[in-house]
């Protein structure tokens, strides 16, 4: 019975959603765990382009089952408007989607809260400004936390929504005079309205989940975000407010991480990063440097903000970070084709901090801020199209032997490269 988990290795949008596209046939559930609609996942099928934010990659594929777990943070009319929008594009969506009643529900005085935060330049985080971070704030603090299943009970959910408007009013006043004031009743309204329509997809995704198990099933998890802006393990604080390694299965879905079978770790051939926080191999070369080059040739713009992400060589020290907490047994190289706009190439594999040499992540990015990253340069493939390579055989040898570096550095094997944005211009190994 495969139990998989596709994770992203780097600071997010490593092309995780077309992993999940690929492997979505081999499973019978696909899981997110972690997030909510701060994620941008992409997949080109068929000529069409589609773009999940909250709802799990796979319920592109009918014959699955797609499952948000306990562990997300759901914003009502994203999910309902993320509905609209595949059922408009033809794609079915019934009771094959699965909502945990676990799950904490964003509202919009969690947007405000952040909007005003974010506003000052202190201790600002670059954030998607959907509410993630306040709304899981409320959840670990519990008197704010409201959960989806507490919506289906009308009288409840009017009850407790009082107490925590005419809380976070004050609390929002307090931040700024100018900041916006809610009414507990109208939001309420608003909020059973949705109800009625969340009802039917609404259950105990755990109890689902153990019975796919018990029954054999094949479940695929998908992770949102990457593993450096893991809550715990990231680049604190620049970082989102889950767990977004393997580390937020066992609690973000109620499977023990001990069941899972494959874990693919996706990275990028480079790195990327959206937002605020440390990024040693950053190339902020102006206009006409290499990070614009890449940029453009990868359209490195954020998927949900329409940012343009910071773009850098690839940092093996960072993903072997990554790799070892995550558990993970492979990976999937993604984009290769982008480096075509490149001379030469370069891996970053160890930093200097404070004149001495280390090989290890710094946990504090305080420290990461001041790491000067050592390279090794390898010869590039400028100019040669990769798009059409269905096999190894038939890449640059400059372009494998870059592959076979990153694998030996990482101690791990490359078994999926990636050469394009659609589900055929991939070579599996
Ligand atoms: P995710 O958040 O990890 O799912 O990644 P995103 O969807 O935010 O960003 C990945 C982007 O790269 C998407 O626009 C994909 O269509 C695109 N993409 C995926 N694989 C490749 C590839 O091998 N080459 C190129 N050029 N683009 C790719
Ligand atoms: P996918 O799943 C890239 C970044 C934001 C910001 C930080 C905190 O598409 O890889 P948040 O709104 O979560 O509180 O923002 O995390 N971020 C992402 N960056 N890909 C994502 O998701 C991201 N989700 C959040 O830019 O720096
Ligand atoms: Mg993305």
């Amino acid at each position: 019975m495969a139990c998989t988990c596709v994770v992203g290795l780097q600071w997010g949008d490593e092309a995780k959603g077309k992993i999940v596209d690929l492997l979505s046939t081999e499973h019978q559930f696909v899981v997110r765990y972690n997030g909510g609609p701060n994620a941008g996942h992409t997949v080109v099928k068929n000529g069409k382009t589609y773009k999940l934010s909250l709802l799990p990659t796979g319920v592109l594929n009918p014959n699955l089952r797609a499952v948000i777990g306990n562990g997300l943070v759901i914003n009502p009319v994203r999910f309902l408007e993320e509905v609209n929008t595949l059922r408009t594009a033809g794609v079915y969506i019934g009771d094959n989607l699965v909502l945990s009643d676990h799950a904490h529900l964003i509202f919009p005085y969690h947007v405000e809260e952040e909007r005003l935060v974010e506003l000052a330049s202190e201790g600002a985080i670059g954030t998607t400004g959907r509410g993630i971070g306040p709304c899981y704030q409320d959840k670990v603090g519990r008197s704010n936390g409201i959960r989806v299943g507490e919506l289906l009970y009308p009288d409840h959910f009017r009850h407790r929504l009082q107490a925590v408007v005419a809380r976070k009013n004050l609390m929002l006043h307090a931040l700024s005079a100018d900041a916006k004031q809610f009414d507990a009743n109208q939001l309420c309204d608003e909020y059973l309205g949705y109800a009625q329509q969340l009802r039917p997809h609404i259950a105990d995704t755990t109890i689902l989940l153990h019975r796919a198990l018990d029954e054999g099933r094949g479940i695929l998890f998908e992770a949102a975000q990457g593993s450096l802006l893991d809550i715990d393990h990231g680049t604190y604080p620049f970082v989102t407010s889950s767990n977004s390694s393997t580390t937020g299965i066992w609690s973000g879905s109620g499977v023990p991480a001990r069941r899972l079978t494959r874990v693919i770790g996706v990275v990028k051939a480079y790195t990327t990063r959206v937002g605020k926080g440390p990024f040693p191999t950053e190339l902020d070369d102006g206009p006409s440097g290499l990070g614009e080059r890449i940029r453009q040739k990868g359209r490195e713009f954020g998927t949900v903000t329409g940012r343009p992400r910071r773009c850098g060589w690839f940092d093996a020290v960072a993903v072997r970070h990554s790799a070892r907490l995550g558990g993970v047994d492979e990976l999937a190289l993604m984009l290769l084709d982008v480096l075509s706009v490149v001379d030469e190439v370069k891996i970053c594999t160890g930093y200097e901090l404070e004149g001495k040499r280390i090989d290890y992540f710094p946990g504090d990015s305080f420290l990461l801020e001041k790491c000067k990253p050592t390279y090794e340069t390898m010869s590039g493939w400028k100019n040669e199209d990769l798009t059409k390579a269905r096999k190894l055989a038939e890449l640059p040898a400059a372009a494998r032997k870059y592959i076979d570096r990153l694998s030996a550095i990482l101690g791990l094997p490359v078994t999926i490269v990636s050469v394009g944005p659609d589900r055929e211009q991939t070579i599996m190994r």
